[in-house]
């Protein structure tokens, strides 16, 4: 894996933005990262990259968030079980040919393609991040 070290959140969203151009249609990318690492972030930088004008904003309550079909953000982090999240129908968008984005994936693990995409966000410090990919 790749690493990068960003000092703001305008870099990772920047990082993300050019990340965005390596992901091909029906991609599952599992963001993680403990809370306040900058999955959000990255998620808004990817997004930007895609092109989509809307704003990028935490799905915590809704689970995941679907912007034009072409990229769907998910936050798990709330989902307590996989039942509960098989109801969501949480799986369903996973082969829609959008990219899923996905925080807190361990909470719906069992659900998850084999074939994902990891990128890991570590807090250095207050603002520093490191970033892998
Ligand atoms: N280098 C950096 N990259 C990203 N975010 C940073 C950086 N430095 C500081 N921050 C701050 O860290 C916070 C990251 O918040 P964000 O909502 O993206 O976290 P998250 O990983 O999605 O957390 P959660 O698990 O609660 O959803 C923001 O307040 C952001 O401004
Ligand atoms: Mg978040």
């Amino acid at each position: 894996m790749a690493k990068v070290i960003t000092t703001t959140s305008a870099e990772t969203e920047t990082f993300a933005c050019a990340y965005a151009k390596t992901l091909r249609p029906g991609d599952v990318v599992l963001l993680d990262g403990e809370m306040g690492a900058g999955k959000t972030v990255f998620s808004k930088g990817v997004a930007k990259g895609l092109g989509i004008q809307e704003e990028v904003t935490s799905p915590t309550y809704a689970y995941m968030n679907d912007y034009d079909g072409r990229l769907f953000h998910y936050d798990c982090y709330r989902i307590e079980s996989v039942e509960q999240a098989e109801q969501l129908g949480l799986a369903d968008y996973f082969d829609m040919g959008g990219i899923c984005l996905i925080e807190w994936s361990q909470n719906i693990a069992p659900l998850l393609p084999t074939d994902c995409k990891r990128v890991r966000i570590r807090k250095i410090s207050e603002t520093e991040r490191e970033i892998e990919y």
